[in-house]
C-alpha cells in the first residue's frame, strides 16, 4: 500500500451518523421569536420538510437516499492520505493522515451537503435556492449541486471575498447561479446596512440574512434558502469524512486516533471528520479532538456560550452556540469561510461538554504551515484549511518534544487554488495577525445581552 488509502464504491457509507443522538448532556432548543423552542412550521418557509427532520432529529443512523450516494460517488469515497513528506520535514515521531477533500467538483467538503440539500429541495417541488458565502467554496457548491437537479440559484458573497476571488464567481456562472456581493442593494437587509457603511466589506452574517429574506420573500413557497455550515443537517451530512476515515485508518494498520484536528468557521468539516470518532470517546476511548479557529475570529475559544441569531438582521432563530455577538464584524483576513460570529450548536455543545478542545491559531502561523505544506505534500491548502495544518504541525513537534508517538488525523478540508491572492500577499509580506481584544469581544457580545440565558 503506498501513502494513500482508498476505499471502494461499496464501502462508501450508507447512512450519516447523528452525533445529537449521543451527547452525554443532549441539546438545547433553538428558540423562535417568541422565545419558545422552535417548530417545525416555523422553519417551512426557508427548508423543505426532510431537511427540518434531519435538523431537529434524535436518531443516530438516518439512511443517505441512493440517488444522493450515487452523485457523491463522482468523486468519494475521498482518499486519506499519510504525510510522510511533511512528517520528514518536521522530523516528527507522530504519524499524520490526511483526509483530502479538496478532489471534490468545488475543491472542497462543501459539495457533500449541497447535493443532499439540493436532492431534498428537488424533491419538494423547490425551483431556486438562495444562500450565502464566505470564501466562496460554499457558493460554488451550492452551484453545482443546483445544476444537478436543475434549480436555479443566487449567491450572496461577502463582499471582501467578492473582489479577493473573481474566480469563484466565474465558477458559481458557469454552474449557471447567480452570484452578488453582499450587501447588496437587492434586499431591504443590504440596503440598510449600505445606507449606514458604503463601503462596508461584509460579512456572513449579513449575507445570511440577505438570502433568507429573499427566500422568506417568495410567498409561493418556491424558493428556498440553503446553509453550508452550522446547522445539524449540514453536520449530519458531512460525516461520510469521518466515517470513510475510520475504515481507512484500520486499512492502514491503525486503531483510533489519538489526536484529531480540522478548522472551524461554522463548524461542518470539523463535524463532518471528528462525529464519529466522538462517538468512541463518549464511550471511552481516549482522544483529542481539536476545533482549530483564526484568533481573529475566536468564537469557541473567546467567546460566549449564549443564544444568538445566526445572522445580523435577527431572521433566523436564536440558536444556543459559541458566539461573538452577531452584529460582530470580523477583521478580513484572508481564511474568508472562517469570518463568522457563531458556530454549529452541535460542535458548541461538545465544546461544552468537554469532547472538543478549541484552539486558535495567528494568519501568518496558517500561511507558514499552508507553504510548508504544499513544499512537502504538493497540495495548495485553502487559506481555511491552513488552519488545521498549522494546529497539527504544534502537535507533531510537541509530541518530539515529549517522546511520543501519536497518530494524528486532520481535514484537508479544501485546495487553495482559486485563493492565491492570499499566498500572494503573504509571500509580498502585506498580511499582518490581527488578535482580537478582550474589550472588542465584550463590546460586540453587548447585543446578545437581552436574549434569555443560558444557566
Ligand atoms: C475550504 C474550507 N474549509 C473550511 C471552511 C469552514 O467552514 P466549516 O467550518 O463549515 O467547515 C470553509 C468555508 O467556506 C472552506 O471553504
Amino acid at each position: 500500500m503506498g501513502d494513500r488509502i482508498f476505499l471502494s464504491d461499496d464501502e462508501f457509507p450508507r447512512q450519516w451518523y447523528n452525533l445529537a443522538a449521543d451527547l452525554p448532556g443532549g441539546m438545547l432548543p433553538p428558540l423562535g421569536p417568541d422565545g419558545q423552542p422552535v417548530k417545525p412550521d416555523q422553519l417551512a418557509a426557508i427548508f423543505p420538510q426532510e431537511l427540518i427532520e434531519q435538523e431537529m432529529s434524535q436518531e443516530r443512523w438516518i439512511d443517505i437516499p441512493e440517488e444522493v450516494r450515487t452523485l457523491l460517488g463522482r468523486w468519494r469515497p475521498s482518499p486519506l492520505h499519510r504525510a510522510r513528506s511533511l512528517e520528514a520535514a518536521l522530523g516528527t515521531s507522530a504519524r499524520i493522515y490526511y483526509k483530502n477533500e479538496s478532489l471534490s467538483p468545488a475543491g472542497s467538503h462543501k459539495p457533500n451537503t449541497a447535493v443532499a440539500q439540493a436532492f431534498y429541495n428537488k424533491k419538494a417541488g423547490v425551483k431556486k435556492l438562495t444562500t450565502e458565502t464566505g470564501a466562496g467554496q460554499w457558493g460554488s457548491s451550492i452551484a453545482y449541486a443546483a445544476s444537478l437537479f436543475g434549480l436555479a440559484c443566487k449567491v450572496y458573497m461577502v463582499k471582501s471575498s467578492y473582489e479577493q476571488k473573481p474566480y469563484r464567481k466565474m465558477m458559481m456562472e458557469t454552474w449557471g447561479a447567480t452570484c452578488v456581493p453582499s450587501p447588496s442593494r437587492d434586499t431591504k437587509a443590504g440596503r440598510e446596512i449600505l445606507a449606514k457603511d458604503p463601503s462596508c466589506p461584509g460579512s456572513l452574517g449579513i449575507a445570511i440574512s440577505e438570502a433568507v429574506e429573499v427566500a422568506v420573500g417568495d410567498s409561493s413557497g418556491g424558493t428556498k434558502y440553503s446553509l453550508g455550515s452550522v446547522l445539524n443537517h449540514v453536520m449530519l451530512h458531512q460525516t461520510v469524512i469521518g466515517l470513510e476515515a475510520k475504515k481507512q485508518l484500520v486499512l492502514a494498520g491503525e486503531g483510533l486516533p489519538d489526536i484529531i484536528v480540522a478548522c472551524v468557521g461554522g463548524g461542518s468539516n470539523f463535524a463532518g471528520i471528528s462525529f464519529p470518532f466522538a462517538a468512541d470517546k463518549i464511550a471511552g476511548a481516549q482522544m483529542e479532538i481539536l476545533p482549530v479557529e483564526p484568533e481573529s475570529c475566536p468564537s469557541l475559544t473567546k467567546g460566549s456560550f449564549v443564544y444568538d441569531f445566526g445572522d445580523i438582521a435577527r431572521m433566523t432563530p436564536l440558536l444556543p452556540m459559541y458566539s461573538l455577538g452577531h452584529s460582530f464584524m470580523p477583521p478580513t483576513m484572508h481564511a474568508g469561510g472562517l469570518r463568522y460570529h457563531g458556530m454549529s450548536p452541535l460542535v458548541s455543545a461538545g465544546v461544552r461538554q468537554g469532547l472538543f478542545s478549541p484552539r486558535a491559531v495567528a494568519q501568518l502561523d496558517c500561511f507558514e504551515a499552508g507553504v510548508l505544506f504544499a513544499r512537502t505534500e504538493g497540495i495548495i491548502p485553502a487559506p481555511e484549511s491552513t488552519h488545521a495544518i498549522a494546529q497539527v504541525i504544534k502537535e507533531a513537534n510537541r509530541a518530539s518534544e515529549e517522546g511520543r508517538e501519536p497518530v494524528i488525523l486532520f481535514g484537508l478540508s479544501g485546495h487553495g487554488l482559486l485563493d492565491l491572492q492570499g499566498y500572494a500577499s503573504y509571500f509580498a509580506g502585506e498580511l499582518g495577525n490581527f488578535p482580537l481584544p478582550d474589550e472588542a469581544i465584550a463590546l460586540s457580545l453587548g447585543c446578545t445581552a437581552e436574549f434569555p440565558k443560558i444557566a
